[in-house]
């Protein structure tokens, strides 16, 4: 399966940034973790960072054609981007939303994600796992 991994703005800084809420692995680690990962064998990875929204849409309008289903961290675009929001509705590719923390347990301006409704599922709040979790359920849903 032909798998994109999307992260937005500030995600380039793992590791360094708010550690005791991001944890401590760089977004490189992270990605190679979840591409080396018994689920991730025998799929096929393309991953991209972007701290600018257009440079997000315009990733998921390019692999439209050759991705099969989209994993992506929005992070701060997540609670606002009705354009982000309106490129993963267009291009009609199963995708879930994934965070590293619970973001119904932070701050009000987290608890809304306008980017929720148009994926087949949404994982919070499990660290690192949250990617892996958001594997498995794409993974599962593009077996049926
Ligand atoms: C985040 C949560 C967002 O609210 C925040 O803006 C991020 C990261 C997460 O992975 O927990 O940058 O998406």
């Amino acid at each position: 399966m032909n798998i994109i991994v999307v992260n937005g703005p500030n995600l380039n800084l793992l590791g360094e940034r708010e550690p005791e809420i991001y944890g401590n692995e760089s977004l490189e680690e992270l990605m190679l973790w979840l591409e080396k990962s018994p689920l991730g064998s025998g799929h096929s990875f393309k991953f991209f960072q972007s701290n600018h929204e257009g440079e997000i849409i315009d990733f998921l309008h390019d692999e439209r054609h050759w991705c099969e289903g989209i994993i992506i961290n929005p992070a701060a675009f997540t609670h606002y981007s009705y354009a982000i929001r309106d490129a993963i509705s267009s291009i009609n590719i199963p995708t879930v939303e994934i965070h590293l923390s619970d973001i119904l347990t932070r701050e009000d301006f987290r608890q809304l994600s306008v980017i929720k409704p148009v994926c087949i599922a949404q994982v919070s709040g499990m660290g690192k796992n949250s990617y892996m979790e958001g594997l498995r359920i794409l993974t599962e849903k593009l077996k049926n």
